[in-house]
């Protein structure tokens, strides 16, 4: 039995590489583009492990794809592989049209083709699952009840947008051909191989570089945090005894704003690594201009999950939080090999040197 997992190069792909491989024999072959995001480094530790296939190559090249599937017969299909970053969607929509809207079609069409041929008893158990997000259901007031599975669409983001279309299409495919889909929305994740243009990986690796750490609008918007390793758990979980048409959100209870997320790490560097002049690194906090159209309120309900298949999240917000900064701290190798050229760039052009 094989697994084929796409976009395991990226953060949480490849956290989720890491867990499987460490709780299950069941090899993975593992496809991934290698765009800006994706870094082979974060499979390094695997090098040796005959039970990870790495492929590079794009979700929609549907000749390679279809090799794939019939040279290794996965019995399941976990689909990470999306350009993830809403600045970067605000400043460049079309490249998430393009893999996450396209892509996923292409990926589906591709899966249906397999799947279809596939004998009675294997097509029974094949699963699809599609890992999306909570920023499809738009943004809550402060006083509105977390979002349950069936809240309205209401992405406001180009990037929310095209996972929002991409829900909409692996739904399709199963209420249409009945390929045997699980979704799973998931909160704002933290924790290793965190790329550092997203907030907390970004505040540690600015904080350390002693650099202005940059709090959007007044930084009163808020997120729900949930370590890595607790969403591959619940992806492990889902893909084990979900039920194929069924979605699950995925969250951490607990919602936090962004001044407190960033007033946090800093206390936790204070402790950690503390500055060499005495000062705390919250010094540092820049108030810069507000991302467009940036939603305000993010929050899950979990019950579904919890409830039908017995997840919850392990970490605490003080716990995982710990670990990442301690992690960072651990890999300086690591994130002074993901913020080269490009990286470079890309700070220039969102945040003006
Ligand atoms: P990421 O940007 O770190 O990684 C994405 C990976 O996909 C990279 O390795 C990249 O090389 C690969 N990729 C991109 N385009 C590809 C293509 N056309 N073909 C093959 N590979 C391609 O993203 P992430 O944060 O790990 O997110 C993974 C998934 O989880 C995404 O679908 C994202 O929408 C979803 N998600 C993320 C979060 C979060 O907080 N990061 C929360 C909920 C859901
Ligand atoms: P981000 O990590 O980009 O995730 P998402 O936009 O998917 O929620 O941002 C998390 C929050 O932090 C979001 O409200 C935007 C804010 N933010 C900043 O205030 N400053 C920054 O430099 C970045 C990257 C994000």
């Amino acid at each position: 039995m094989t697994l084929l997992v796409t976009g395991g190069a990226g953060f949480i792909g490849s956290n989720f590489v890491h867990h499987w491989l460490a709780e299950h024999d069941e090899p993975l072959v593992n496809l991934d583009k290698l765009t800006y995001a994706g870094n082979l480094g974060n499979l390094q530790a695997l090098a040796q492990d005959k039970r990870h296939v790495f492929v590079q190559g794009d979700i929609g090249d549907t000749a390679l794809v279809s090799q794939l599937l019939q040279h290794y017969q996965p019995r399941a299909v976990l689909h990470f592989a999306a350009e993830s970053h809403v600045d970067r969607s605000i400043h460049g929509p079309l490249d998430f049209i393009q893999t996450n809207v396209v892509g996923t079609g292409h990926l589906l069409e591709s899966v249906r083709a397999y799947w279809g041929a596939l004998a009675a008893d294997p097509q029974h158990r094949f699963r699809f699952l599609h890992v999306s997000t909570d920023e499809v259901y738009g943004s809550l007031s402060p006083d509105a009840v977390a979002f349950t599975e069936t809240h309205p669409y209401e992405p406001n983001s180009p990037y929310a947008a095209s996972k929002a279309s991409s829900d909409h299409l692996v739904r399709a495919w199963h209420h249409t051909y009945g390929l045997p889909v699980l979704t799973t929305n998931c909160s704002n994740n933290y924790g290793p191989f965190h790329f550092p243009e997203k907030l907390i990986p970004l505040v540690i690796h600015h904080a350390l570089a002693g650099k202005p750490l940059p709090v959007y609008g007044d930084g009163m918007q808020v997120r729900d945090w949930l370590y890595v390793q607790d969403h591959c758990r619940a992806i492990e979980r889902v893909l084990q005894a979900g039920t194929p048409g069924e979605t699950y959100n995925i969250g951490g209870w607990n919602e936090k704003p962004n001044i407190e997320v960033v007033r946090t790490v800093c206390h936790l560097l204070d402790e950690l690594q503390p500055r060499g002049d005495g000062q705390s690194y919250a010094e540092q906090i820049t108030f810069v201009k507000d991302r467009a159209g940036h939603d305000r309120r993010y929050a899950i309900d979990a019950r579904k999950i919890n409830d039908t298949l017995g997840w919850r999240p392990v970490e605490t917000f003080e716990t995982g939080l710990r670990k990442t900064v301690q992690w960072y701290l651990n890999h300086a190798d690591w994130v002074s090999s993901v913020t080269s050229g490009a990286y470079r760039q890309w700070v220039d052009l969102q945040y003006g040197g």
